[in-house]
């Protein structure tokens, strides 16, 4: 259970990284910025498709040792086929691990300026998680529906946490004048459209609520609802702090020196919360959710 939690934490912030920083790059960022970040994000972009594509074999392996219920058997290349072909999540790890060896592919080799190919197949990547875990309970409209929702949720979450890493960066290009005017405009961009995707992570959190215990996490009584509760008490905090960064310091950045730096210092904050609830995430989804 810790080696498998431990194993999604990074697995899930590799694949929201390498969602989130290209996506950011092609949607957000104007062409001279993209250039100048392209480079470093080129660089987060293999790392953590490489890190993606390792911790999914890890995954399947420690899915499987914990299936048969023998640790021995996460290098038994039997017990893995055959988790593999004859199980639900075998077959849904298949298209999750050909996703992430192309992502790791595309990384590697499309041309540099590739952000399109790499922000789809992350995607797809961070969605197809959806089809394993609680997500994946139940069968006909409500299974779809479920699916479907947590696939909005994993991309929703990646866009936010995975955008806050070129966030960073446009920070510092601010404060170079030839950056200045582009980064603040793919920074308003990202705080822009970061209330639609905000917007929605809440309410697919909250189908994945109804959909996955079918009530409110409370009273906190199991160790499924203390951390769930926690997660949601610590989202708000997030929530609360980009609307601090959105309405009083982004709007004065081009004014004042001094708002860069708050700016700078609330976001690693946000970065450091928002991994916190992955880890969150990625031990209290292992639990039964009663
Ligand atoms: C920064 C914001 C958030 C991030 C980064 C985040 C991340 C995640 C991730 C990675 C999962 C996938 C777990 C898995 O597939 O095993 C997940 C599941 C879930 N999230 Fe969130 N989430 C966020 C906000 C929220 C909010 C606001 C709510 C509730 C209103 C919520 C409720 C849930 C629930 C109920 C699940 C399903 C857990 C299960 O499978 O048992 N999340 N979240």
């Amino acid at each position: 259970m810790t080696a498998l939690a431990l194993c999604r934490f990074v697995h899930f912030l590799a694949a929201m990284a390498a969602f989130g920083s290209s996506a950011y790059l092609r949607l957000y960022a104007p062409a001279d910025l993209r250039q100048a970040l392209t480079p470093k994000i080129r660089r987060i972009a293999v790392a953590a498709s490489l890190i993606a594509l390792a911790t999914a074999g890890l995954w399947l392996a420690l899915q499987a040792a914990s299936m048969a219920d023998d640790p021995g058997a996460m290098i038994d290349p039997d017990t893995i086929a055959d988790v593999l072909v004859d199980t639900r999540f075998g077959q849904a790890w298949i298209l999750h691990l050909a996703l992430a060896a192309a992502l790791a592919a595309a990384a590697l080799l499309a041309p540099r300026d590739a952000w399109m190919t790499i922000a789809v197949l992350s995607g797809l990547m961070l969605a197809s998680l959806a089809l394993v875990g609680h997500a994946s309970m139940q069968t006909g409209v409500e299974g779809v529906l479920h699916r479907a929702g947590h696939a909005l949720h994993l991309l929703t979450a990646g866009a936010w946490i995975g955008g806050l890493v070129p966030f960073v960066m446009c920070l510092d290009a601010a404060g170079r004048a030839a950056l200045r005017r582009d980064a603040v405009t793919a920074m308003m961009r990202f705080s822009y459209w970061g209330h639609f995707v905000v917007a929605t992570l809440v309410a697919t959190g909250i189908v994945d609520i109804a959909l996955t215990s079918g009530h409110a996490p409370l009273p906190p009584t199991t160790p499924y609802r203390v951390l769930l509760d926690v997660k949601i008490v610590i989202v708000a905090a997030m929530i609360g702090l980009a609307l601090v960064n959105r309405y009083v310091l982004v709007p004065r950045l081009m004014a004042r020196a001094n708002a860069l730096a708050a700016l700078r210092a609330l976001t690693l904050v946000n970065v450091g919360l928002g991994a916190l609830v992955v880890a969150l995430v990625s031990v209290f989804a292992l639990l039964d959710p009663a």
